[in-house]
């Protein structure tokens, strides 16, 4: 754990390598402790802001040197935009445009002066937990296979220096929280960076029994033999291409002893080559993402438990790769679910519906409140929403209301997408019971949402991260990668 401390001290007086302070577009008259800030300084953030060389707009950064005027030894002026636009996400987002500095600057700690105004509707704790969590999200590197680890996060104390005595308590929680979350997300985002070769069924397995070790998870992994006694025929019929062994993760928590759980099911193909339906070589790399789902549920469990949140939580995850091969399932096989509904198998690429058909049909044992889904499961979901919106498709109205607040909160952005009554006898196959592509012009995320609906007894919400759940470019919080997106949403679902 990094070393947090918040006090109400003079910002003049608190050593540390950068002195981080925030300031509004346009602000005619200083918040008292940036006026004594700028006394000491000789005037030179008022000069920079009456000049225009610092306007306090949404990207501006400026670095100051105090030249021992103060005890810090540089100031890093931030603009936040437009008070009257100032949000959560805002604030993050300006959060992420000082890290190439700190990074730079090699800073080991820094303080941050928080201004008087929060984001709508937030109180210190909330608001701190936001910049922590930007901090460490936006700092995010993968140095894992790299021998030089350059460009590392440098951090390792962090002062907050408040406007009142009685937020102390409240800011330090409020950083705990938002380092054990981003701690989380960045560990989702470790095991979805790695590579198919490294991060195997196996390989996943066992981050999953070390992780539940480390958080008093109870964790079992159902092997094949197990797998074939449940009848998970949809699941093994995508596993046959491949020379490794299949995976049924559970992981179980019980922050609270009664009451109906909450289940999450993570897509875990380590690798999707599309199987004998192949893929074309463009961006196949990218296929090693395709258990970035399974990394979420690990993700959120890890910081449920260390957050010792009062939920009963289960994570369920079938993993394997995709794989063609003479032994490997061909278009227009059939198999059976472990819930008995037969399967045309008419693409092999279509694998994901296959593996969830057999985890969803499992879930169906802990007799659920509500279960959520995270699938990398359709390139049809970035046609229709990019790569900014996580799809959702739900069997349940109250679910989904409560799901989008905690979007609003999060930052985390879903979008509705219908299950279409008019498009439920697209699934059917003339031969079995359900075709796993089934023959609706387009609408292919909606068609996989209905094929999911086959084996789902409970409330249920199926978020279809394909587009959000790494980037090729980077965006504010999210570096090049797996972004972890849908656990922060998740987080404040649960809450
Ligand atoms: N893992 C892919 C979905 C995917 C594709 C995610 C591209 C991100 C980027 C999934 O298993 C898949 O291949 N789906 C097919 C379904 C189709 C055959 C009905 C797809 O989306 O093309
Ligand atoms: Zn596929
Ligand atoms: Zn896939």
């Amino acid at each position: 754990m990094l070393n947090f401390t918040a006090s109400t001290q003079s910002s003049t007086q608190i050593k540390s390598d950068a002195l981080i302070v925030r300031i509004f577009e346009g602000e005619k008259i200083l918040e008292p402790k940036i006026k004594e800030l700028d006394k000491k300084l000789n005037g030179e953030i008022s000069e920079l802001l009456k000049s225009g060389d610092f306007e306090g707009k949404l990207k501006d950064v400026v670095t100051i040197y105090s030249h021992k005027r103060i005890e810090a030894k540089r100031i890093i002026l931030i603009g936040l935009g437009k008070k009257k636009d100032f949000s959560m996400e805002r604030s993050r987002e300006t959060i992420s445009h000082i890290i190439p500095l700190i990074k730079k600057f090699k800073a080991k700690s820094a303080a941050i002066l928080l201004t008087k105004i929060q984001p709508k509707n937030a109180g210190v704790q909330t608001a701190i937990q936001a910049i922590v969590e930007a901090l460490f999200l936006s700092s995010y590197t993968f140095l894992e296979y790299k021998n030089l680890k350059e460009n590392r996060m440098s951090l390792e104390a962090i002062h907050f220096v408040l406007n009142t005595a009685t937020d102390r308590t409240k800011a330090l929680r409020g950083a705990k929280t938002g380092y054990i979350i981003a701690s989380a997300v960045n560990f989702s985002r470790d095991l979805a960076n790695k590579p198919g070769n490294h991060m195997t069924p196996q390989a996943l397995a066992d981050a999953a029994m070390q992780m539940a070790k480390e958080n008093k998870i109870k964790c079992k992994v159902l092997e094949k033999p197990e797998i074939k006694k449940l009848g998970m025929g949809a699941f093994l019929g995508v596993n046959k291409g491949s020379p490794l062994d299949p995976k049924f993760i559970v992981l179980e928590y019980f922050g609270k002893k009664t009451g109906q759980p909450t289940v999450l099911v993570g897509k875990g193909i380590t690798f999707d080559t599309g199987g004998i339906s192949i893929k074309p070589s463009r961006k196949m790399e990218e296929m090693k993402f395709d258990m970035c789902g399974a990394a979420n549920v690990l993700g959120i469990m890890k910081a449920v438990s260390e957050l010792k949140l009062p939920y009963k939580l289960i994570g369920l995850i079938p993993a394997t790769e995709n794989m063609p091969s003479g032994e490997a399932i061909k278009p227009g096989d059939i198999v059976k679910a472990m819930n008995g509904k037969t399967i045309q198998v008419t693409n092999t690429d279509a694998e994901g519906r296959l593996i969830l058909a057999d985890a969803l049909s499992y879930a169906a044992r802990y007799k659920p409140k509500a279960v959520i889904d995270y699938a990398t499961l359709t390139g049809a979901v970035i046609a229709a929403l990019g790569t900014d919106y996580t799809a959702a498709l739900t069997n349940d109205e109250k679910l989904f209301s409560k799901l989008e607040k905690a979007s609003k909160e999060s930052g985390e952005k879903i979008w509705r997408l219908p299950l279409a009554e008019s498009y439920r006898e697209k699934i059917k196959s003339p031969i079995a019971d359900i075709d796993n592509i089934g023959t609706q012009e387009g609408a292919g995320t909606i068609t996989a949402g209905l094929i999911l609906q086959e084996f789902v007894s409970y409330p249920w919400i199926h978020l279809d991260i394909a587009g959000t759940a790494w980037t090729t470019t980077p965006k504010p919080g999210k570096p090049i990668g797996a972004t972890g997106e849908g656990i922060r949403l998740t987080l404040e679902f649960l809450k």
